[in-house]
């Protein structure tokens, strides 16, 4: 822990009280100056510290903001967010640092987060909207050892452990909208962009990078996407702790990639679907290089979409866009 991090606990547990400088710096074997020192950096990152020459330090207010210090506080993992969380206020896409941080050997479970992304990548080109400190922008590193073909359904453990997450938190109508989009009454809320690597035939890393929008006013939503786009601010009314719903999706993330790992794609599937509701529906899908109608039948193993069209014969669809009839 970093002699900042170390400060900060200390005024975490004396819990608003005040704490003389002299004691702060008697703990950590530092100066009464570098106290002061680390005060004005965690001052900068926005965390309200009172301070008084007679008393000395009281911590008033934590930041809202995805500090790696507020994630880890109580953060129950094993692995994810354990070593390393990169924090970023601005960056150009955390699916691309953290493509970057793999490549150069970053382990399983190595997180990314950012405030915004200057370049925030969805699906199929699109960009993703990353209005500063209003979502959780976010991408983990996994290192799965599967074939290539089985990695589609880490979008689907993703797009399971968000919804999971949001029904804890909100009672809204979550709904998982295949493949990598959650959506609450037609309008989406999260979305979900799967990247990886290979070497020869097998896996060397995914990035699931995921983001969410949490308390994003209507108006400082893109207007090209206030129609289609909304947060959990604009359906409630309310603020959400964007720490809270990270820290409970690394978990959830973490539970159901471990399932992946044990090779319980069944489980996976079957939670995926309740949390879809797409099976049985009449739907329109725009794939790669056509366009498929029909009746969802089902969701194989590998994460494809089985339709079956009007006169019977079944498509296995790998990706597209869904629009339902
Ligand atoms: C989509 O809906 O098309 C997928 C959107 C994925 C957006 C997230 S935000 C965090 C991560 N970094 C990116 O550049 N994209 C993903």
């Amino acid at each position: 822990m970093s002699t900042k991090d170390e400060l900060l606990k200390y005024l975490r547990e004396s819990d608003g009280a005040w704490i003389s400088g002299e004691s702060l710096a008697a703990a950590l074997v530092i100066s009464r100056s570098a106290v002061w020192k680390h005060i004005k950096a965690l001052q900068e990152e926005g965390y309200e510290i009172g301070s008084s020459s007679r008393r000395g330090y009281a911590l008033r207010n934590l930041p809202d903001r995805l500090l790696p210090a507020e994630i880890r506080q109580g953060l129950k993992t094993v692995c994810f967010g354990r070593e390393t969380i990169e924090y970023y206020d601005e960056t150009d896409s955390t699916n691309l640092r953290a493509r970057a941080l793999a490549h150069d050997g970053a382990p399983e479970g190595t997180v990314v987060v950012a405030e915004t992304q200057i370049r925030g990548r969805g699906r199929r080109g699109r960009t993703w909207f990353s209005a500063p400190r209003y979502g959780i922008y976010v991408s983990v590193i996994l290192r799965p050892r599967v074939q290539p073909h089985e990695a589609p359904q880490l979008t689907l453990l993703a797009a399971i452990a968000m919804t999971e997450t949001l029904l804890e938190r909100a009672s809204l109508p979550f709904a998982i909208k295949w493949p990598n989009d959650i959506l609450v009454e037609g309008k989406k809320i999260a979305g979900i962009l799967t990247e990886m690597a290979l070497e020869m035939d097998r896996v060397d890393y995914v990035v699931v990078g995921v983001g969410l929008n949490v308390n994003t006013p209507e108006e400082v939503m893109a207007e090209e996407i206030r129609d289609i786009a909304t947060s959990l601010h604009m359906l409630t009314g309310k603020n959400f702790s964007r720490v809270d719903i990270l820290r409970g999706f690394l978990v959830k993330l973490e539970q159901y990639y471990a399932l992946f790992q044990d090779r319980q794609f069944e489980r996976i599937r079957d939670r995926w679907k309740e949390l879809s509701g797409i099976i049985g529906k009449q739907v329109k899908i725009e794939g790669l290089d056509r366009a498929y109608e029909g009746e969802v039948i089902d969701l194989d193993r590998d994460g494809f979409l089985i339709l079956k069209a009007s006169d019977g014969h079944l498509e296995r669809i790998v990706a597209g866009d869904v629009l339902y009839r």
